[in-house]
């Protein structure tokens, strides 16, 4: 299995299980079936609900001996109402217990938008906390204090622009090291990729295979299914592997991590056995050729009239 070495000298295992939209009740028996595949990277967020029922599966397989807890890579993300420096050990600590960890892997601000303590999602312009009252430095300085404590081995952020990256990184004292962001064949995120890169912050992708199970209101009549795509129909017939599997091997071949969710066994595996797909170049030239840097996840429930952030404020376009 490929890793990744972030600047810190921690090594990410490229492939990761993605967590979000696995509902509880579900969660639980697919991580300890992706543990017993041989995933070692499981992406949490506080936001998603399920990491309690995420940390007993984790307790579970550490019992078993299916697994030892050096042997894992635990991702969390910080939601936007615990984004006070003062607020953020707090959260963290949070998920933690609810993981039954005593540090993550990897802990990530989730995005860049504050809002108050008592609103978890928005759905007022006054449900924000402005960048008046409170910066993402500031909730950088709660990144950096958790990692110097020792309750995350590396920090990082989701969701930011290279805009964002390069005014976080004019202050802060440990830089972010990862920057996890949708990406797919249809939002191919050239740019900020460059940027990263360039910067030594490693990116791992997500909604990687287009998210279809996204809740009601983020879909789109007009959008295209990525799963469906004809590019990826014939390369996937060519090489006698799954549409799911082009598309994550594509990332890996990048260099790039990749959270893939499932709560399905024989996608679970599936998935997994994604690194076995090899895209030659002139592969990898055609499916560069279908990007429509097109999101899936486009942020648009930040953009309340009234607020602080717009579209062209979240992503810098
Ligand atoms: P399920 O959890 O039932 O397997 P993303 O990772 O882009 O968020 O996409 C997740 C969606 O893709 C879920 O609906 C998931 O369903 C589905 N999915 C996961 N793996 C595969 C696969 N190998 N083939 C087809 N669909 C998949």
């Amino acid at each position: 299995m490929r890793s990744i070495e972030l600047r810190g000298g921690t090594k990410m295992p490229a492939l990761g299980l993605g967590t979000w939209k696995s509902a509880p009740g579900e969660v639980g028996a697919a991580v300890r079936e992706a543990l017993r595949i041989g995933y070692r990277h499981i992406d949490c967020a506080a936001i998603y609900g399920n990491e309690a029922e995420i940390g007993a599966a984790l307790a579970d397989a550490f019992s078993a001996g299916v697994v030892k807890r050096e042997e894992l890579w635990i991702t969390s993300k910080l939601w936007c109402n615990a984004h006070a420096t003062e607020d953020v050990i707090p959260a963290l600590k949070k998920s933690l217990g609810a993981l039954r960890l005593d540090y993550l892997d990897l802990y990530l601000v989730h995005w860049p938008i504050a809002v108050r303590r008592d609103a978890v999602g928005v759905k007022q312009a006054s449900d924000f906390v402005p960048e008046s009252e409170l910066t993402l430095l500031d909730t950088w300085r709660g990144m950096e204090a958790a990692h110097t404590a020792g309750l995350a081995r590396a920090i990082g952020v989701s969701n930011h622009s290279a805009k964002k990256l390069a005014a976080l990184a004019r202050d802060a004292s440990v830089q972010p090291e990862v920057n996890q962001v949708e990406l797919h064949p249809y939002l191919q995120q050239n740019a900020l990729l460059t940027y990263c890169r360039e910067h030594g912050i490693a990116v791992t992708g997500y909604s990687p295979l287009g998210s279809q199970d996204r809740p009601a209101g983020m879909h789109k009549s007009d959008e295209p299914i990525l799963l469906e795509d004809p590019v990826i129909a014939e390369l996937s017939a060519h090489h006698g592997a799954s549409p799911a599997q082009m598309l994550i091997a594509w990332q890996l071949q990048q260099g790039l991590s990749v959270i893939p969710k499932s709560v399905n066994p024989a996608r679970l595996r599936e998935n997994f056995y994604a690194h076995q797909v090899e895209l030659d170049p002139d592969e990898l030239e055609a499916i560069a050729a279908i990007n429509l840097d097109r999101r899936y996840v486009t942020g648009d429930f930040w953009a309340i009239p009234g607020g602080p952030h717009t579209l062209a404020t979240l992503w810098d376009e």
